[in-house]
């Protein structure tokens, strides 16, 4: 039996049982006749796939009434899948709580921020915090791992589906527990009241009972609760989550088990739910037109590995062609679904699955792709689909292998869920753009990064990007200052260490000492305001969006704003402190500047790109592989370090080798 503090070893023998990357994804056969399954075992082997994810939304098909439980159709799924050599990554079905529930239960469905009730009708109608839906949902989840538990199909666990559901119920019994989890949190209602900052228009709590959840409201509510409930939200729904993983432990201590996440959500930190699972599983929508869709992929991918310190993840969802939630809803390009499903194992997945194995004919979703689609296997899509499977068995040793990265880009829900409040300076700062911002180059010039929480040890980087932190705690804040004292290069962008975890304004701000400057003021910028900066050492270029006005105290000034009401001023900084440097930037700057100042201080750092590769070429090192991701429409030459030999075609290359417009090389030997 594996200890709980080993849970590395359970994905060691999930990955040992594949015998590689696991290639599938979502099977629902409950929608199809049976005599369709024959025929999708037998397609499922000629695309190679070797594990499904079965039974996501079936509560309904295993437990048509209350406590009359209907697994035979499912012990028949299970027992043809092995037989097929195809492994199950079996769901627990409590994201759709039946019909039959709602009927004698409505105060299970969730009450929405203005009060409304969700009817049944989609699915995700429940209250995170409900005795009702909790208590059915562990009633049976402890049939379907004790009847699956010696199963042979069962390789992996999936609870629930994209948690949280809906964002934060408002029902009396959730707001009950939310008082209860206040309770916890603060001890007394006096910390409480300190917290909340309730002394502001009079917001005083005198019991527990006067507590609820923040609701309709004249103008804005109180920040400190809309983020506490934020907090709550989450952790009633990892109780959920918890609460399913601990009966599927004590029934199958060997088998890992994971829920899927939403890529960069906001809802949840996914810091915390990372820890509480065997392995990370991410669902990947990236729109097929996107001009820097590959360097969202690309973000959304580095974010799943670095939840777990760098370990492997399971890329469980992704489309095989159009999805069904956008405006207009295009066709993968040829070769895309290629070149991205080689992105994500390149970028640490150990699988590349879609939602679904077979395009449903009814239903909301019935015009989303799928690897089998309606058009059938006399398909450009299940041509795909076939030779995808072919070319992943050949990158079984790719499996298990990690990504390392000498950059690190902090990354914190709590912040991000303070930034975006209204009566902020300014409401467009965001964080995920701003990420996305301080991204973008890295990606461009093929430096790795891993994404960090604020509080990580940070021994194993030399430079730490913070594009913003809003809201740091102390210890945080002792932490990145650590770092640089320690030797470390760091780059912060405006708007970060304002505010402590309560939303209450730092004074001063938590990184003045270590940035050597003192922001007296904030300044957004209008819209299509710019101003003109003047660099120590290069052309002039733009600010937009913000202005801090500021003093260097200690700091050296690298750019001036030099227009502008407030005149000559402080932009961006750099302050040698400890054994390594802080530089700031007060501003937003333009993509070629920003790309500057980030290359240069990696270079500083002693941090160097994996390889010198063409523009729109992505090159990553996993393990003792070398990724070659040709993301333009051009065919190129890429230089190669050494002799080496391409697993996809099995050629051998001395110095050069050429990719295909969207083409692929994955290459291994010395000296790579
Ligand atoms: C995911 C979800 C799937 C399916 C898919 C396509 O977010 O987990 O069940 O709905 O999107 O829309
Ligand atoms: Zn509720």
């Amino acid at each position: 039996m594996l200890s709980d503090g080993r849970p590395g070893l359970r994905i060691d023998a999930l990955r040992e049982r594949l015998g590689g990357l696991a290639y599938g994804g979502d099977y629902n056969p409950e929608q199809w006749p049976e005599k369709t399954w024959a025929e999708d075992v037998a397609l499922m082997r000629e695309a190679g796939v070797n594990l499904v994810t079965v039974g996501v939304f079936s509560w309904s098909a295993l437990e048509p009434e209350p406590g009359r439980y209907t697994f035979d159709w499912l012990d028949r799924v299970l027992d043809l899948l092995p037989e097929n050599g195809i492994a199950v990554d079996l769901a627990t079905p409590t994201a759709a709580p039946p019909a039959w529930m709602i009927a004698a239960h409505p105060e299970v469905l969730p009450v929405l921020e203005d009060g409304s009730r969700l009817t049944f009708g989609a699915r995700q109608h429940y209250c995170a915090s409900s005795p009702v839906y909790r208590a059915g949902a562990a009633a049976l989840v402890e049939r379907l791992a004790a009847r699956y538990a010696e199963h042979p199909a069962l390789a992996l666990w999936h609870v629930n589906n994209e948690y949280p559901g809906v964002d934060g119920c408002h029902c009396p019994v959730s707001a009950a527990h939310f008082r209860r989890w206040l309770a916890d949190r603060y001890g007394d209602l006096d910390a409480l009241n300190d917290a909340w900052g309730t002394a502001f228009w009079g917001q005083r709590y005198g019991s527990w009972d006067e507590i609820n959840p923040p609701g309709p409201v004249l103008g804005d509510p109180n920040p400190s609760q809309v983020v506490d409930f934020r907090r709550f939200n989450g952790d009633a729904s990892l109780e959920c989550f918890t609460a399913e993983r601990d009966i599927l432990r004590r029934h199958t201590p060997d088998v890992p088990v994971t829920t899927n996440f939403m890529a960069s959500y906001k809802l949840l930190d996914y810091w915390k739910w990372a820890a509480e699972e065997d392995v990370v599983a991410l669902d990947a929508y990236p729109d097929a037109r996107d001009p820097i869709g590959q360097v969202r992929a690309a973000l959304n991918f580095d974010l799943m590995r670095s939840l777990r310190g760098g370990r492997p993840f399971v890329l469980m969802e992704s489309s095989t062609g159009p999805m069904n939630s956008r405006r207009r809803n295009s066709a993968r390009p040829p070769g895309q679904l290629r070149l991205r499903s080689h992105q994500a194992v390149a970028r640490g997945s150990d699988s590349v699955m879609f939602f679904q194995w077979r395009a449903s004919r009814f239903g909301a979703e019935k015009f989303f792709s799928a690897m089998v689609p309606h058009a059938g296997t006399d398909s450009r899509v299940w041509r795909e689909v076939r030779a995808l499977g072919a070319e992943l068995r050949d990158l079984a040793p790719v499996a298990g292998s990690r990504v390392d990265a000498d950059v690190a880009m902090v990354w914190d829900w709590p912040s991000w869920w303070a930034l975006e409040l209204r009566g902020r300076p300014s409401t467009d700062v965001a964080f995920h753009d701003q990420a996305l911002a301080h991204y973008l180059p890295l990606w461009r010039a093929n430096i790795p990064v891993a994404m960090v929480a604020p509080g990580a040890d940070l021994s194993g980087h030399r430079l730490v990007v913070v594009p913003n932190l809003y809201a740091v705690t102390d210890a945080a804040a002792a932490n990145l200052t650590r770092f640089v004292e320690d030797g470390g290069h760091l780059v912060m962008s405006y708007f970060s260490g304002v505010v402590d975890e309560h939303d209450h304004i730092r004074r001063p701000n938590a990184f003045q000492d270590l940035l050597g400057v003192r922001v007296e003021e904030f300044n957004p910028l209008q819209v299509e305001e710019t101003l003109t900066l003047r660099w120590s050492d290069g052309p002039a270029s733009t600010a937009a969006e913000w202005q801090d006005l500021m003093r260097a105290e200690g700091a050296e000034v690298l750019a001036v704003f030099e227009d502008g009401p407030f005149g000559r001023c402080p932009a961006v900084t750099r302050n040698a402190y400890g054994r390594g440097t802080a530089t700031y930037i007060g501003t937003r700057l333009d993509d070629a500047r920003l790309r500057a100042l980030l290359l240069d201080t990696a270079s500083a750092a002693g941090v160097r790109p994996v390889a010198d590769v063409p523009d729109g070429v992505e090159a990553v090192r996993r393990g003792e592989h070398l990724f070659l991701l040709n993301h333009t429409d051009e065919a190129v030459i890429v230089a190669v370090p050494g002799p080496c030999v391409d697993l996809l075609t099995g050629t051998r290359h001395e110095d050069a080798l050429g990719l295909d417009p969207q083409g692929v090389a994955v290459l291994r030997g010395q000296p790579l």
